[in-house]
């Protein structure tokens, strides 16, 4: 029996991806397939770089193949992936940028900077594109966690206007007020202005190409966060919280603002921040000592992802305050928690922007 392209592209409509929950063929997924007689060769183009369930649908691909085409058949698979987009054209300095996400909560000192801050970087190690705004206008931090406190950004033209280029560390495009004021400069911004700020960072900034835009927000439900909603095309929101009460009260009304009908940004899901303590002499003991599993609970009861519990550990500080962000460490528990974090919301975007286009 000869082997053809339709009888490959039939049984790879058996090999359904696990999070989207279609077929491969039909989520278009599948791409230049060859045969020449009993060489089969095609690529896989996924949703997310380094998905967590790449083997495995590697392996469904195969299996498909040698059971339904021919059990000798010399299958080659090229496994890539091209990050998915659900926003609308636009001709503003985010239009090649694919999915912009914002690190919120309701409360502040949760953990919203270095969540954001190891969240890009763990998107860079899994060969993303990223960038990062520090949308905390009246505090800024990531540019110290990027270790780039004397950057600023260079000059660029966009459609023949001058615009920012954006500071570049450990291969994120980040801009921030930080790089504006010095370090005991007070910014003195009223609400306006600093909306204009906000908006400024995101439109004055030649981004170019990137598949995610993190937005590190400032605490609360004000100003920034409702004119950031309204004039920048949001793909989701992640919310960060740490396990107690007060911090979980503030996260609710985080939340709700995202959900409300005028703004309707989607969540992404939630991260527990400082989910237990564990020393560095005693790596095995876990401390809860803000409360256990309160932002699990409060996941399951809204019915979001629970998209990673993260402990507080101290060389995680450490990494922030000397300008290099713990998931950059090479398998520590801290780094592998933070992978999975970015695994786990590339993942979550992916399934909104396929819920979005395939109806
Ligand atoms: N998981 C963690 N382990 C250890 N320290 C942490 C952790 N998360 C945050 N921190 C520290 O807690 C403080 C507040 O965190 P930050 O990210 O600045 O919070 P926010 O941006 O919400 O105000 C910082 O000193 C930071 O280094
Ligand atoms: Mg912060």
């Amino acid at each position: 029996m000869e082997i053809t392209v339709e009888k490959v592209l039939d049984a790879l409509r058996y090999v359904d991806d696990p999070d989207l929950k279609k077929d491969l063929v039909t989520l278009n997924m599948i791409r230049d397939v060859a045969v020449d007689g009993k060489n089969i060769a095609f690529t896989v183009v996924l949703t997310t770089p380094a998905c967590p369930m790449k083997d495995m649908i590697h392996n469904a691909c195969m299996n498909a193949i040698l059971h339904f085409v021919d059990k000798e058949a010399k299958v080659k698979i090229n496994m890539t992936s091209n990050v998915t987009s659900k926003k609308e054209k636009d001709e503003t300095t985010l239009r090649d940028v694919k999915n912009i996400i914002a690190v919120a909560s309701g409360k502040g000192g949760v953990g919203k900077s270095t969540i954001a801050a190891n969240l890009a970087l763990g998107l860079v190690r899994q060969g993303a594109k990223v960038g990062l705004v520090d949308a905390d206008i009246y505090g800024p931090s990531q540019h110290i966690m990027f270790g780039v406190t004397s950057d600023a950004p260079g000059n660029a033209v966009f459609e023949g206007q001058k615009k920012m280029a954006p500071v570049e560390s450990y291969g994120v495009k980040i801009n921030s007020v930080g790089f504006m004021a010095g370090p005991n400069q007070v910014i003195a911004l009223r609400g306006p202005m600093a909306s204009k700020a906000l908006s400024q960072l995101f439109f004055d900034t030649v981004w170019g190409e990137l598949d995610y835009l993190i937005v590190d927000l400032p605490p609360g439900t004000g100003d920034i966060q409702i004119s950031l909603c309204s004039s920048v095309p949001l793909t989701g929101a992640v919310i960060v919280c740490t396990p107690q009460d007060v911090a979980l009260a503030d996260a609710r009304k985080g939340i709700a603002l995202f959900q409300l009908e005028q703004i309707n940004v989607p969540i992404l899901g939630l991260v527990e921040n400082m989910a237990w303590f564990t020393p560095a002499e005693l790596p095995e003991n876990k401390y809860y000592i803000f409360g256990k599993d309160g932002v699990k609970h409060l996941a399951e009861e809204l019915n979001l992802p629970l998209l990673a519990q993260v402990p507080l550990v101290q060389s995680v500080r450490e990494a922030s305050d000397a300008g290099r962000p713990a998931v950059m460490q090479e398998s520590t528990t801290s780094s592998d928690c933070f992978i999975e974090m970015a695994q786990n919301i590339a993942q979550q975007v992916a399934i909104k922007n396929a819920s979005v286009t395939l109806v």
